[in-house]
């Protein structure tokens, strides 16, 4: 007998779980594990922003606020977006959320209807097939490979949307391939969409800041006036600012009916967002940004030294990431060799050669790595550098040895 409602059968657990678990209890038995595993910078929030939020608790804000947030958090919020995008909004078509996932969960329970579609270019974060799912809606992915650098064209696009389509999602700089969209391949995708006005925008710019090699960010509602009040752009503070446990993300919206839905939702789910805590994030929008060049400058250098020892990896192919902080190699040229047949071999119940590679690699060789599939993307694994470049070193060390032996 199953406690469990029907909807519980189409969720999947992440399947980062195992990786995690066995790279516990390696940790546990003392074991040296190089983590490349992490979602999160690996630098702590800036002491103003803490001194902030410390101050606020000192100062009493102890209690409820609006559950849509603080009013000069969200007037703070519509002026970054304006400064920084050029996007007008007022504070009421703000609605301040526990991380960027809120808001996302917020929005796909607010407007998705059973079977209605939402257009997910894959590889990507592993939460939006989920949250589309649980609110009763059908993924629709457009695949994109290593080959095309990860990113799909207007065509690709025009193809998956129909009637049925409600939203579609689009995150530059992505997770898990760092790949961003230019100003000019946005253009093109925004076009298709003009034909389509039956169809939502979800603009994902949590990694906005991560930016490299001088690139600058653009989103679908900045190169286009006609998506801007159908787009709802989610963003947050735990990337930019490294503030990830803080849990403080926003959207943002022109059409005030899915705003005020959220908030109904919110209201009746979580309410406010830790009201000291938005305190912290009014200071990280006011605050000297310098520390985020400094991050960026270490994901650059560690981004580079990955990018030139794994692209000499026998049977991996990478595409060179614009920003965040991960790489995802493409490993479908190492499932000809020796030692990976051996492994397929020995292990004919695993289906999904990422994983298969990356229990392999965390087991013998003690790198944690997450695999592709957890992206919706075989055979492939992801790499986040927001670890040392110390770390980074041993582990690209015992990755090549691993292929090394796969080889031979
Ligand atoms: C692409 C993407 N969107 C949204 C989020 C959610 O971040 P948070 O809820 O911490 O703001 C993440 C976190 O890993 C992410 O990678």
């Amino acid at each position: 007998m199953s406690f469990l409602a029907d909807r519980m059968k189409e969720v999947a657990p992440s399947p980062t779980l195992a990786i995690s678990a066995l790279s516990a209890s390696l940790r546990a038995q003392g074991k040296d594990v190089v983590g490349f595993g992490a979602g999160e910078p690996d630098f702590d929030t800036p002491d103003e922003i803490k001194e902030a939020a410390i101050e606020a608790l000192r100062r009493g804000e102890t209690k409820y606020t609006a559950v849509s947030g603080i009013l000069p958090l969200r007037k703070a919020i519509s002026e970054k977006l304006k400064k920084d995008h050029n996007l007008d909004y007022t504070p009421e078509e703000i609605v301040i959320t526990n991380g960027g996932k809120q808001a996302l969960y917020n929005f796909f329970m607010a407007v998705i209807n059973p079977g209605d579609e939402v257009i997910i270019p894959s590889p990507y974060w592993v939460s939006y097939r989920d949250m589309v799912v649980l609110a009763g809606g059908k993924p629709v992915f457009i695949s994109t490979g290593v080959e095309q650098n990860f990113k799909f064209t207007a065509e690709e696009l025009r193809s998956a949307i129909t009637k049925r389509t409600k939203a579609f999602v689009l995150n530059s700089p992505n997770n898990p391939t760092g790949i961003a969209y230019s100003r000019e391949e946005l253009a093109t995708l925004a076009q298709v969409l003009e034909e389509h006005p039956h169809v939502l925008v979800v603009s994902d710019d949590i990694y906005e800041k991560l930016l490299y090699d001088g690139k600058s960010f653009y989103n679908l509602a900045m190169v286009s006036r006609e998506i801007f009040p159908r787009t709802v752009i989610v963003n947050g503070f735990s990337k930019a600012y490294s503030m990830t446990g803080w849990r403080l993300g926003y959207a943002a919206c022109k059409e005030r009916q899915i705003i005020e839905a959220m908030d109904t939702i919110q209201g009746q789910s979580t309410s406010n967002v830790t009201t000291f805590a938005q305190y912290g994030a009014l200071k990280a929008l006011g605050c000297d940004t310098s520390f985020i060049d400094q991050m960026k400058h270490h994901f650059v250098e560690r981004r580079d030294y990955l990018l030139k020892e794994l692209s000499q990896i026998k049977g991996m192919r990478i595409a060179k990431p614009d920003g965040a902080f991960y790489i995802f190699p493409d490993i479908s040229g190492l499932l000809q060799s020796p030692g990976f047949e051996r492994l397929q071999r020995e292990n004919p119940e695993e289906k999904d050669m990422g994983k298969l590679f990356c229990t392999h690699l965390l087991q013998d060789y003690l790198v944690a790595a997450v695999p592709g599939s957890a992206f919706g993307y075989e055979p492939a694994f992801r790499i986040s550098y927001a670890t040392s470049l110390d770390q980074i070193k041993k582990g690209v060390e015992r990755l090549q040895e691993c292929v090394d032996k796969l080889w031979s």
